[in-house]
């Protein structure tokens, strides 16, 4: 690892059930078999207050949560994220995977729920010490497929489906936006060939950065 700077951080986004957990713990594997050290987070979560945070955002009882104290939620349990596991891990030098981070704000509080995106976009960089994604997957699916892949039951999950379209557009945009650090997965194919396909534009990150692999 002589001449890197600092870790990489990637994060999986898709809406839900499009694949991005079973990806990214993929990946997870594969940099264990390849002996690159790295850590697997979930946002929101992998801290113990992000994790209660999380509970709350999930929970079925709190429909009646405002937008606004959601987006809150959202940055809180991001910004004790970013500093007590993120921002270490990766001044170790550390590949840092995260299942979603910010564009997941974006895309569902903004693009789907219609609150202000660059006021949203300020409190986000205060929340994650201005920290962005260096490579991000997204996983893309048809709403059809979604549904067969299981019951969704969680407070987020059991939100209208043209909601998710919404969601889903948002996503894209951002992509477009940010054409440089997305790759825009197909979550129809199967999770081996997708598995390849991480792995080769991680392999390809991993050695412009001046990882030996
Ligand atoms: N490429 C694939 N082909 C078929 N089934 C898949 C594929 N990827 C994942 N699945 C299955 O679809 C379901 C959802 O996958 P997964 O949990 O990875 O999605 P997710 O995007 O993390 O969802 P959530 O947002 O709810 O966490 C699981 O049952 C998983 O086994
Ligand atoms: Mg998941």
């Amino acid at each position: 690892m002589h001449g890197v700077k600092r870790g990489i951080l990637i994060s999986f986004e898709g809406v839900e059930g499009s694949g991005k957990t079973t990806q990214a713990k993929a990946l997870a594997e594969w940099l264990s078999a390849s002996k690159i050290p790295h850590i697997f987070v979930r946002d929101p979560g992998s801290t113990e207050i992000g994790e209660k945070i999380r509970g709350i955002l999930l929970d079925r009882k709190n429909r009646g949560m405002h937008a606004k104290c959601e987006v809150l939620l959202f940055l809180a349990a991001r910004s004790q994220l970013t500093y007590e596991v993120l921002l270490p891990a990766l001044k170790e030098k550390k590949i840092v995977i995260t299942d979603r981070f910010s564009d997941s704000t974006f895309a569902y509080q903004c693009y789907a729920r219609g609150l202000p995106l660059r006021l949203v976009t300020v409190f986000n960089r205060f929340a994650a010490a201005g920290l962005k994604p260096d490579l991000t997957f997204l996983v893309e699916i048809e709403a059809a497929k979604r549904r067969e892949r299981g019951k969704y039951v969680d407070r987020m999950e059991t939100e209208a489906e043209g909601y998710h379209q919404k969601v889903q557009r948002g996503f894209e945009l951002m992509a477009m936006r940010a054409r440089k650090r997305y790759r825009i997965l197909d979550g129809e194919r199967s999770v081996d060939a997708l598995h390849q396909e991480v792995v080769h534009h991680v392999k390809e990150i991993l050695l412009r950065k001046g990882y030996k692999i």
